[in-house]
C-alpha cells in the first residue's frame, strides 16, 4: 500500500500542478506530525473536499458555493482555520462530529450534501490526518460565507434527524488505512473519500442512496452519472482495470468514454492526484461490486457504431455547405464538429479529439450527457494536460447554437453513431440550459428531479 514517503510524493506534485493551492506545512514540527500533514493532504485530495468548499473564483476552502437541491439552494461553509468565519475554534472531536456524523459545532444538523454518509467510514487515525492539516495546512481565509436559507416554514435542520435515520451511514473503518490490502483499500477510497456514490447512486425519494443500487446511475443537474457496476450491457462490464485507472488519472479511455462536466471536475480535483497504486485498488473494487442491468441501456454504451462518411460523401456527390439545409443535423456536423471531430467522426489520430463512434456518451440511450457536453464543452486540466472542446451554450464564444440547432444535431449523431434512433425536442433541450432554469422543465427530460448536486459547473 501506498507508504507515506509515496504519498509525500503525490501531495508534493498534486499541489504543484494546483498551483500552490495550500499553504505549506510549516508547522509541522516534526517527523510523525509531517507524515499526518501528508497523510491529511492527500485525503482532502481524495475526499475532493476543495470541489465544494471554494466558489468560483473564491480563495480555496472558503466556503460560499451554492449548491442546488430539490429543496433549494445550500451554501457550502468556509472550513479554514479562520476562528470567527471558518473553523479555526473546532476542536478534533467537533471535526470529527461535522465529518462523520453531520453535525455542526453547536449542535445542528448539517444538510446531507456534505457527504458525511460517505466519510462516516474514515478511520480515526484518518480523521485526526485531515484535522491536523486543516488546523495547519490550509491559510486562514476571514471571509463569512453565505447562510443558506430553506424557503421552508420551522427548522428544516431538525428534519435531518429523520433523515439521517433512514440514511446507511458507513461504519468508520480501523486501522492503518495505508496498510489494507488492495480491494480492502480500494473500497475505502471509493465509500468513504471518493463517495463515487454520491452521483452514481440512485437515490430514493427521501434523497437517501439506495444501497443495493450501488453506482447503477443517477441523475445529476442535467447530467447523468452512468451505471458503473460491472454489468457487461448496462454498466462497464467491457472496461479493463487499466481503462478504468486511465480515465480516472486522464479522464479519458480511448475508445470508450470522457470526463466531461461533474465527473471532469471530480477527476481534475481528486482522481488524477491520487498514486497509481490508489487508483488500481480502486478500479479493482468498482470491477467486483454487483452488476446491475440498466432500464435504458441494453448494450455497452461504448460498443455502437463505426467511421462513416456523410451520406452525401459516400454517395460521391460533394455539396457546397449551402446546399445543405442548414438547419439539418449533417450540416450542423460539418459546420461546428467535423474541423475537430472529423467527417467520419473519427477524431484525431492520438484521440485527443475522441472518436464518436464507440463513444459512450453518444452510445448512450440516454442522451443527456451529450446534450450537455454540446452545451457546455469539456474543460479539465491533469497533470497529464489540459483537454478542451467548446461550449456551444449561451457563453459560447465560437458559436451559439439553438435549442432545436442542438437537438436536431443530437438526433443526427445517435443515429449515425449511436444507439440509434432518439427524438430530442428542442423544449427538452431549452429546459436543460443551465441558466436561467426554466420554471416548468418539459416531463420528459431529466432534470435532476430529487438529486443532491455536485459543485457547479461553469
Ligand atoms: C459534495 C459537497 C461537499 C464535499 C465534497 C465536502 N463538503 Fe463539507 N460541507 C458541504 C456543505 C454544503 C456544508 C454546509 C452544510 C450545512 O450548512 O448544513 C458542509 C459543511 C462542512 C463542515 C461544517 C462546517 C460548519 O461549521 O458549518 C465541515 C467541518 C466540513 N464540511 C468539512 C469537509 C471536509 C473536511 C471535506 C472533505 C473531506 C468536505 N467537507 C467535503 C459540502 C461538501
Ligand atoms: C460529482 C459527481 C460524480 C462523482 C463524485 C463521480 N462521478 Fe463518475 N461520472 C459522473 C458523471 C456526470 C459522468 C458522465 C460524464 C460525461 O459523460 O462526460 C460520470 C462518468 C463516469 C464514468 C464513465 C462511464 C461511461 O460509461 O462513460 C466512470 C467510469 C466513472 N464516472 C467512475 C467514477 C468513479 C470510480 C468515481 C469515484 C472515484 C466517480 N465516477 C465519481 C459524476 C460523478
Ligand atoms: C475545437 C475542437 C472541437 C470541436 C469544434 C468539437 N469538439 Fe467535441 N471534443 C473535443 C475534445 C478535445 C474533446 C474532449 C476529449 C477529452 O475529454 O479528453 C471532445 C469531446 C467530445 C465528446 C465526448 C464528451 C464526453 O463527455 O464524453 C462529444 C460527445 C463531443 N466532443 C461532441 C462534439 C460535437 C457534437 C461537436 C459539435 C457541436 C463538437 N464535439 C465540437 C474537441 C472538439
Amino acid at each position: 500500500m501506498a507508504d507515506i514517503k509515496h504519498i509525500f510524493r503525490t501531495v508534493l506534485l498534486g499541489s504543484a500542478v494546483l498551483g500552490g493551492l495550500y499553504a505549506a506545512p510549516s508547522h509541522a514540527e516534526d517527523n510523525d506530525e509531517q507524515a499526518l500533514m501528508a497523510r491529511g493532504a492527500y485525503l482532502a485530495t481524495a475526499g475532493d473536499c476543495v470541489a465544494c468548499h471554494t466558489r468560483p473564483g473564491g480563495k480555496p476552502f472558503a466556503g460560499g458555493l451554492e449548491i442546488a437541491t430539490p429543496k433549494g439552494a445550500v451554501f457550502s461553509t468556509n472550513i479554514t482555520p479562520d476562528p470567527q468565519n471558518g473553523i479555526g475554534a473546532y476542536t478534533l472531536e467537533d471535526f470529527e462530529k461535522a465529518l462523520r456524523r453531520g453535525l455542526r459545532k453547536d449542535g445542528a444538523y448539517l444538510y446531507p450534501v456534505m457527504p458525511y454518509v460517505s466519510y462516516a467510514g474514515l478511520t480515526d487515525q484518518d480523521v485526526k490526518a485531515l484535522y491536523t492539516w486543516f488546523m495547519h495546512g490550509v491559510q486562514p481565509v476571514a471571509e463569512k460565507a453565505p447562510e443558506t436559507q430553506m424557503g421552508f416554514p420551522g427548522n428544516i435542520r431538525m428534519s435531518m434527524m429523520a433523515w439521517n435515520m433512514l440514511a446507511e451511514s458507513e461504519k468508520p473503518e480501523t486501522g492503518d488505512s495505508a496498510t489494507y490490502d488492495k480491494l480492502r483499500r480500494g473500497h475505502y477510497l471509493a465509500t468513504a473519500l471518493e463517495h463515487c456514490g454520491t452521483c452514481h447512486t440512485p437515490r430514493n425519494f427521501m434523497l437517501v442512496e439506495q444501497q443495493d443500487q450501488y453506482l447503477a446511475g443517477s441523475q445529476l443537474n442535467g447530467w447523468f452519472a452512468p451505471n458503473i457496476t460491472p454489468s457487461s450491457t448496462g454498466g462497464i462490464g467491457d472496461w479493463s482495470e487499466d481503462d478504468l485507472v486511465a480515465y480516472l488519472k486522464t479522464g479519458h479511455a480511448k475508445g470508450r468514454s470522457q470526463a466531461a462536466g461533474p465527473m471532469g471536475e471530480a477527476v481534475e480535483h481528486s482522481t488524477s492526484h491520487l498514486s497509481d497504486e490508489d487508483l488500481h485498488a480502486l478500479a479493482a473494487f468498482i470491477k467486483q461490486v454487483p452488476a446491475h442491468d440498466d432500464e435504458i441501456d441494453h448494450q455497452a454504451r461504448d460498443s455502437f457504431g463505426k467511421a462513416t462518411l456523410s451520406a452525401d460523401l459516400r454517395s460521391g456527390i460533394v455539396h457546397r455547405v449551402d446546399d445543405l439545409n442548414p438547419l439539418d443535423g449533417p450540416a450542423l456536423y460539418d459546420a461546428n464538429c467535423a474541423a475537430c471531430h472529423g467527417a467520419d467522426g473519427a477524431g484525431t489520430a492520438d484521440q485527443y479529439v475522441p472518436t464518436l463512434y464507440t463513444n459512450s456518451v453518444v452510445g448512450s440511450g440516454r442522451t443527456d450527457n451529450l446534450v450537455m457536453t454540446i452545451l457546455e464543452g469539456v474543460n479539465r486540466s491533469t497533470p497529464s494536460g489540459h483537454a478542451s472542446m467548446p461550449s456551444f451554450g449561451g457563453h459560447s464564444d465560437v458559436q451559439r447554437l439553438s435549442d432545436d440547432e442542438i437537438a436536431r444535431l443530437v438526433n443526427y449523431l445517435t443515429q449515425r453513431f449511436g444507439s440509434g434512433d432518439h427524438h430530442v425536442t428542442g423544449a427538452q433541450v431549452g429546459a436543460m440550459r443551465p441558466s436561467p432554469p426554466t420554471p416548468t422543465p418539459a416531463p420528459a427530460v431529466s432534470t435532476g428531479a430529487g438529486h443532491v448536486t455536485a459543485p457547479e459547473h461553469t
